[in-house]
């Protein structure tokens, strides 16, 4: 049986050493490495100004690539103009043609490239039933609310057909409910139309929820690639361990050492007692940054290691307590369910789960794996 490419077929996307140098020597992007598989939602996120926006633009042809190799399926593109590299983009300030219904919005891009209007119809038609705009089509974007507006220019993508969707931050400018949804609208969308897309934000949780895999980014330099639980449970440095997770994993620097079992000295006289942990022995003694995610601190029982921050702010969600506590000169924040809820002021004897510890180089930042 033959494989069918061509039109509508969709592609990987390599990214070989791709570097971006701005014309006043700004380098925005340093020797990007990664691929976009075949049918693959990959999300790219960082901070603001890391990259992302430049990244996507020149895989997009917006922005030419300065040195490396991009690949869309089997061809190097790097020369091939936007309009030939069979991709279509979506951004945040998605821009609607007023005067136009949103029918003719849809259809206005395959117009221009001279598609048939039969063609045009019946791909407006798709787009319109895949993102339930039907009863809009005769509507002119004023009458639109935001999360509809967005979901026009998602059409207008999806009625090019291209082999690769580039999404710029695309839920931005929609407030926090409708990001929510229309989140959810668009991993139905790619599992849907099985398509390869390459989703930009700077939204953590966007990232963590979307992403099939995560691109981290940071002042243009990859940190990590890997599936959303990997980052969380091996983040690749202290960026990433602080950049992943909501509230934020707990930092502590201090001195490892060994006397009724492991403990870390802060260097305020206050040590915190650690899960039993096999830790080399050239650790002891040394500075360590160390890591504990907010919800692996636990109120312990009475015969537990414990240490006793004090509660300085509560902040219950529902589902979850957020306690912000002080140990010494030590700020942290544990997540405890509902049914504990501290008061301010309250001195906690706490545990630390077992496993839960996170080691970084305190200069470096990079992660020191337990087991070589
Ligand atoms: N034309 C340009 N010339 C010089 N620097 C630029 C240019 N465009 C963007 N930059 C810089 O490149 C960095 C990355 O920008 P961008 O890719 O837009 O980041 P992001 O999308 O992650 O917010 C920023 O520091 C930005 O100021
Ligand atoms: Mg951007």
């Amino acid at each position: 049986m033959l494989a069918v490419t061509g039109e509508g077929g969709m592609a990987s996307v390599q990214l070989e050493q791709v570097r971006k140098t701005y014309p006043n020597g700004f380098v925005a992007v340093h020797d990007a490495t990664f691929e976009v598989a075949d049918g693959e939602l990959l999300v790219l996120v960082g901070p603001s100004g890391c990259g992302k926006s430049t990244l996507l633009r020149m895989i997009a042809g917006l922005e030419t690539i300065s040195s490396g190799r991009l690949r869309i399926g089997d061809r190097v593109v790097n020369d091939v103009a936007p309009k030939d590299r069979d991709i279509a983009m979506v951004f945040q300030n998605y821009a609607l043609y007023p005067h136009m219904t949103v029918g003719e919005n849809l259809g206005f891009g395959l117009k221009l490239r001279g598609l048939a209007r039969a063609d045009i119809a019946s791909r407006v038609d798709d787009a319109a039933r895949t993102l339930e705009l039907g009863a809009l089509l005769d509507r002119k974007p004023a009458v639109l609310s935001g999360g509809q507006r967005q979901r026009v220019a998602l059409g207008r993508a999806l009625v090019r057909q291209p082999q690769v969707f580039l999404l710029d931050e695309p839920l931005s400018n929609l407030d926090a409910k409708l990001r929510l949804s229309m989140r959810v609208e668009i991993a139905r969308l790619h599992r849907q139309l099985k398509a390869t897309m390459v989703y930009v934000t700077h939204d953590q949780i966007e990232a963590m929820t979307l992403g099939q895999r995560i691109v981290v980014l940071k002042d243009g330099v990859i940190q990590q690639v890997d599936t959303p639980m990997a980052l969380y449970r091996h983040p690749a440095n202290l960026f990433v361990a602080t950049f992943l997770g909501s509230p934020a994993m707990n930092v502590l620097r201090g001195r490892l050492h060994r006397s009724d079992g492991l403990r870390l000295d802060l260097g305020d006289r206050t040590s915190i007692p650690l899960p039993a942990t096999d830790i080399p022995d050239a650790w002891l003694g040394q500075e360590i940054a160390m890591g504990i995610r907010p919800e692996a601190l636990h109120v312990a029982g009475s015969h537990e290691p414990s240490f006793a921050p004090e509660v300085e702010v509560v902040e219950p969600i529902g589902s979850d307590v957020f306690a912000n506590l002080r140990f010494g000169s030590q700020g942290l924040v544990a997540r405890f369910s509902p049914e504990t809820l501290p008061a301010v002021g309250d001195v906690l004897p706490l545990s630390i789960e077992a496993g839960a510890l996170h080691f970084f180089d305190p200069e470096s930042g990079v992660r020191r794996p337990l087991s070589a």
